[in-house]
């Protein structure tokens, strides 16, 4: 596995990667759910290229950023063993320079959910995965579902910008104890795990209204508030949207994602669920 870290070796070695190209952008601290995107940019691709990047413009002020889990070996560790080509390790200097151009997120669907509780959030991640995706020049470019917002917005920044790789959804890997992967699960102490695990709860029973034939959706997002409730710190939202993100009164089948964002002490999760 070459590891480069500055723009001149990553060009190099892109350019030395002949056939198809797959490539995996994190913020480390891998866990199972990266491994997954992974493991399939692997089967689906001739080369593996993934990235290690905690992007500051995608942090609001107050957010994380500074204490966001570093695992810099391990997470090396496990991209050599899972047979990775190219892992591209830069620097914020490297990624980015005085008085940028932006890419800014669109206004509405920007601005509803995540982009309402973390606004500018979206403008950031897509700065950044717009650069990346610029450089990493893949045929296939991995996204988990469980930001699913964030997969939509790049989709359509694929779209309107016309770039050339493929968007490819991959499917939530939850722990054992059904809790969605996340970095941010080191976070929880064992009882605000405990409380946390009301957050997939409260899809499976969104699911069970739903396979019972009712798709109404202040049915659904009741009886889900009413188990959050009783277990989080406070919920952000649970919505219930298209693929395209505009709210639904009704389930679709095939076409609905139902969302939660809740806090569990001070850490912030989210979750989803695609019907
Ligand atoms: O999902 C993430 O880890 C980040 O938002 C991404 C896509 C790597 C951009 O920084």
């Amino acid at each position: 596995m070459l590891v480069t870290k500055t723009i001149d070796q990553f060009n190099i070695a892109r350019k030395n990667l002949k056939g198809s190209v797959g490539f995996v952008p994190t913020m480390g601290a891998l866990h199972k759910g990266h491994l997954s995107l992974i493991q399939r940019a692997k089967e689906e691709n001739e080369h593996v290229i993934v990235s290690i990047f905690v992007n500051p413009t995608q942090f609001l002020e107050g957010e994380d950023l500074d204490k966001y889990p570093k695992k810099e070996e391990a997470d090396m560790e496990i991209c050599k063993l899972a047979g990775v080509d190219v892992l591209f390790v830069p620097t914020t200097n490297v990624m980015y320079g005085s008085d940028e151009l932006k890419i800014l997120a669109p206004k509405i669907k920007g601005y509803i959910l995540d982009g309402f509780n973390r606004p500018r959030h979206f403008d950031g991640m897509l700065q950044i995965v717009m650069k990346l995706l610029n450089l990493a020049d893949p045929h296939n470019a991995y996204f988990g579902k469980k930001d699913a917002q964030q997969l939509s917005l790049i989709n359509k920044m694929a779209e309107n910008y016309f770039l050339r790789s493929k968007i490819v959804p991959c499917d939530i890997v939850r722990d054992y104890d059904g809790l969605a992967l996340s970095s941010r699960n080191v976070y929880l102490s064992q009882d605000e795990r405990e409380m946390a695990l009301s957050i997939p709860s409260s899809l499976q029973k969104a699911s069970q209204i739903i396979i019972s034939g009712k798709l109404d959706a202040q049915i659904i997002k009741k009886s889900m508030i009413d188990i959050l409730e009783k277990n989080v710190s406070s919920i952000e939202y649970v919505e219930i949207v298209n693929r395209d993100f505009e709210i639904l009164d009704s389930v679709e089948l095939k076409n609905t994602i139902i969302l939660v964002a809740a806090k569990v002490g001070t850490t912030r999760l989210i979750d989803n669920l695609w019907i």
